[in-house]
């Protein structure tokens, strides 16, 4: 009893505008049937239980406090269905993509991902509840093409990624330039979506290609994500010039 009624209170995603949204998506999208069946039982499955208090408790445990303050996101929140829909189809993502939600909470926006563009979607989570309902979900139904991995952003291997999403408005600076410092040294070609802000607004050096930026929603009103993409290695100006004479001399003896 206690249970539900502390769920009902404190559910600040109990919004009205969040209940419009469920409904929305549920007329929109339910047409994709793995997104049906996953929206569905995370529903059932967080009934009783609010994600934005499960966020907040996990960073006062001692795994949470050990993932070091100023490398988490705390706050949590959502990405609506018709956001990623529309990130989806600026970006053109397709069955032949490997899609990262960087800090995925539930899971909701990997399962719908998958569901919308066939792409291989990967969530990537540090609180260990999130990851196990979300993988309970995931072998369930099957979905070979989603996964669900417990660990941080900051140590995952994202280099056989194609785009990567994140909604990490609450890091500070410090976690942002420790994971500037891990983009750079990604291949060449991933698309890095980032909400609020760009990757290149942090330093002189445009150190990613701009791609695009464009309005979308979320739960608090409108904002701009926005999209680079890695450059990969910086080219070694003296390995080049080193094998270019080389080339020339081959081809005069
Ligand atoms: C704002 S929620 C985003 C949910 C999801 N990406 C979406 O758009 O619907 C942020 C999530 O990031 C997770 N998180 C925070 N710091 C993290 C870290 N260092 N590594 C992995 N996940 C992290 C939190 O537990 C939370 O679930």
């Amino acid at each position: 009893m206690f249970r539900v009624l502390s769920a009902f209170f404190h559910f600040p995603y109990f919004t009205l505008m969040d209940i419009m949204h469920r409904i929305h998506d549920a007329a929109c999208y339910y047409k994709y049937k793995s997104f049906r069946q996953a929206d569905l039982a995370l529903t059932k499955s967080y009934l009783l239980r609010n994600p934005y208090a499960m966020c907040r408790k996990f960073f006062t445990t001692a795994k949470g406090k050990e993932s070091g303050a100023n490398r988490v996101q705390v706050i949590y929140g959502e990405t609506f269905c018709m956001t990623f829909e529309l990130i989806a189809h600026r970006l053109n993502i397709g069955p032949h993509d490997i899609f990262y939600d960087l800090g995925c909470g539930r899971g909701r926006g990997v399962f719908f991902m998958n569901a919308l563009t066939g792409a291989k979607t990967i969530g990537v989570e540090i609180n260990p509840d999130f990851v196990k309902k979300a993988t309970a979900i995931q072998e369930k139904l099957a979905l070979d093409n989603v996964t669900f991995k417990e660990e941080s952003i900051f140590d995952s291997d994202l280099s056989y990624s194609t785009v990567l999403y994140f909604y990490g408005i609450a890091f500070n600076d410090k976690a942002i330039l420790t994971l500037i410092e891990k983009f750079v040294q990604l291949p060449a070609g991933i698309r890095i979506v980032c909400v609020g802000f760009s990757l290149n607004d942090y330093y002189e050096e445009e150190l990613f290609e701009d791609i695009d930026d464009f309005p979308v929603f979320y739960l608090w009103g409108k904002t701009r994500v926005y999209v680079c993409q890695t450059k990969g290695d910086p080219v070694d100006e003296d390995l080049s010039a080193q094998i270019v004479s080389q080339l020339e001399q081959n081809s005069q003896e």
